[in-house]
Parts: C-alpha cells; structure tokens; sequence
C-alpha cells in the first residue's frame, strides 16, 4: 500500500476559467504493454494514494473499464464525484460534425459521467493513424490540418461545452503554427494544451506561447516514457532517466531519477500526467511533488540541459518532409491555415 498523500497538499493550477486542476495527475494510456485491468486496478490503487486528476483518452480503449472504478470508488463515499478532475479526448477517426458528439457521448458513458471535466481534441488530423493501424499505415481517408478543417472539429467541441457535457475544453499536440491559425477563430479558448513534455524535449517556446495565452501546458510522457515500444532513438539517444543534470539532482535529493523529472515539470509550471501500474511508483510520484523541492541551480542546470529530443516522431509520415506528427504543414511554403495544403 503506497503513503497517502493529502490531495489538499498537491499543488494546483489555476485555469483561465478560474476553476483549479490538481497540478500532477495520472495517465491511463499502457501502451500494449498493460492490460485495461491492470490500468483500471492501477487508478483504484491512484485514487487511494491521493491522486484526483486522471487523464483518459478513447483511444486507450480502457475507458469502460476505468468508469467503473470511478463508479464503485464514488458509491462507497471514500470520494466525491466533485473532487476527481477527468480527461478524455477524441480520437482522430471522430473529427468534424457530429462524430464529436458521438465520441463524447460513448465516454461519457464508458466512464459513467455526467460531464467531463476536460475533453481535448487528442490530435489536429483527423484520420491519420487510426486505431488499430499499424505503425507504418495512415488511413485512405487522412487528409491534412488545415485551420478550417480543425474548426469543423472545434465548433462541435465548443458545443460540447454549451451543452455542458463537458466543463472545459483543450488540444493536444499543436505547434505555434498551428495555435496562431485557430486561436482567432475560437469562439471558446482551449483553457490546456497536453503536449510531450520532459527534461529532454523542454518546447521552451510553446510552453511559453501557452502561459502568454492563459492556456495551461500538460505534459506528456514527463518522464520520457521508459517503457514505450516504439520509442525511436535514430535521431537521438537521450534517455531522460540517464541525463547527468537528472542523475545529480537525485543524488542529491536521493531519489530515484523519474522523481527529478517529476519535481522539475510541477516547479517549472506544467502539470505532468505519469504513467505507472505499479504502487510503489505512483505511489512516490504523487509524494514527491508535495515534498523537498528542487534548487533554482538543479532547475538552471534542467532547463539549459534540454535536447529538443522529441519521443514521439510518427517516423511513418517523415515521408510528408516533417520531423514528427506535430511538424506536418508547419514546413516553409506550406499556408497553415488553408485548405490547399492538402497533399
Ligand atoms: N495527448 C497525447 O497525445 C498523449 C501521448 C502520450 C501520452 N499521453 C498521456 O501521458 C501519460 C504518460 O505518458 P507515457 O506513459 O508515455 O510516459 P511516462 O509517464 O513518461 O512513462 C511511463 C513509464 O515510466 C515508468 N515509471 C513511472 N513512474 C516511475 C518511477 N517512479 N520510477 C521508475 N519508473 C517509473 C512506468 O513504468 P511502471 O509501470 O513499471 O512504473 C512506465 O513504463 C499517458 O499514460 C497518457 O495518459 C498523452
């Protein structure tokens, strides 16, 4: 049984709605490495250890199986349905009319919720790497971002949001490029943007373009997912957890390296969603980011340490001349927010 940590005694973030988030949450997605079982007994063993924000998505295909932990952990009153903040997202095969509502509504019934505290769009192309496409497929019907194509899919989110199935809303995996095409158009602002955030890949400028914004950075893989099967290492071999700048701070601090990386994200002003099965692990991830925290000379030396050392690369479309998903349609001579980047 991991120490219970006070969830009053985790840090919090203040959204642009002026409601609060916990400042460190859980994710759910296990990669094919865990069952839906193990995540769901995971985020019971979570919910005991202190966490209240867990970060679900449609596509992790463990949804059904979470809700009912939420459901059976609320009927036994150790929490109040108020005190647990939800994400999900919907998945790139729901974009545009319609489907966006269907996809919210299957969560919300998968998770058994009245409402979603945050529903993100998971990534601005609809249709690029369905689910259950292999690696080095993207469907016949993917067609590029485009500013106009992205808004089809936001004006049902904010819909969402007028119908209060969901109480904010978010994006995920944008660049500046991409955040200056849409934003204008917005007629509800997203309030985060979860995007891959860790030591070796820092996106000091988008980070910054999202406090600038009132938008609230939640980083991804804040660790630099250990465990992930595709992890590609070509461009670079950076392994977060073998950074000296990390290996120091936990020897200082005499810790293990993950809870470095942790510490830094909640000092540095993000809110990091660790994965982990294991007890004693998420156990220690939510206990550290109450307790002994990093110097401003272990934070100097993190931040001037960062690789820009992206994870996640989608090596499949490398062919469209972008270095990851996030690239695509950013590149020189390609008009973000028009249709004609259609390729
Ligand atoms: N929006 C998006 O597009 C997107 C993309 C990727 C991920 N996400 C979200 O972000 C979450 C986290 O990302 P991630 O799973 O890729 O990466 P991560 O949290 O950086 O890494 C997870 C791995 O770290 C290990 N770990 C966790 N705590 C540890 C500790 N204290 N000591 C040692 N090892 C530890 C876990 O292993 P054990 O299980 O053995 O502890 C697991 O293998 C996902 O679950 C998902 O909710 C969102």
């Amino acid at each position: 049984m991991p120490v219970c940590v006070d969830p009053d005694r985790v840090p919090k973030r203040r959204l642009s709605t002026g409601e609060w988030i916990p400042g460190i949450g859980m994710g759910t997605f296990g990669s094919d490495n865990y069952t839906a079982q193990q995540i769901s007994d995971a985020v019971a063993g979570a919910i005991r250890a202190g966490y209240r924000l867990f970060d679900c998505a449609s596509v992790y295909s463990n949804e059904a199986q979470i809700g009912q932990i939420f459901a059976d952990t609320i009927a036994t009153g150790s929490v109040k349905r108020e005190d647990l903040f939800i994400t999900s997202k919907v998945w790139n095969d729901k974009h545009g009319r319609g489907d966006v509502l269907l996809s919210c509504a299957q969560s919300l019934k998968d998770l058994q919720l009245d409402q979603i505290d945050l529903y993100f769009v998971h990534w601005p192309f609809p249709n690029y790497h369905a689910p259950g496409c292999s690696g080095d497929a993207r469907s016949a019907e993917a067609v590029p971002f485009s500013a106009e194509r992205f808004m089809a899919t936001w004006r049902q989110m904010e819909r969402l949001r007028d119908l209060g199935l969901v109480r904010h809303i978010g994006m995920s995996n944008m660049t500046i490029p991409k955040l200056e095409a849409v934003l204008p158009l917005c007629r509800i602002q997203p309030v985060a943007l979860e995007m891959e955030l860790h030591p070796s890949f820092q996106q000091p400028e988008l980070f910054q373009y999202c406090l600038d914004h009132d938008i609230l950075p939640i980083g991804f893989s804040p660790i630099g997912s250990p465990a992930r099967p595709a992890r590609d290492t070509t461009e670079s071999d950076v392994v977060d957890l073998e950074m000296p700048e990390i290996i120091e701070a936990a020897r200082n601090h005499g810790i293990h390296p993950a809870l470095v990386c942790l510490k830094w994200a909640v000092q540095r002003g993000q809110v990091p969603i660790p994965f982990s099965v294991h007890e004693s692990h998420y156990g220690a991830n939510l206990r550290t980011v109450t307790e002994d925290p990093l110097s401003d000379d272990e934070m100097d030396a993190i931040a001037a340490a960062d690789k820009n050392c992206r994870l996640i690369k989608g090596q499949v479309f490398l062919w469209e001349g972008a270095r990851s998903w996030e690239d695509l349609w950013d590149l020189d001579g390609i008009i973000v927010g028009s249709s004609q980047s259609q390729g």
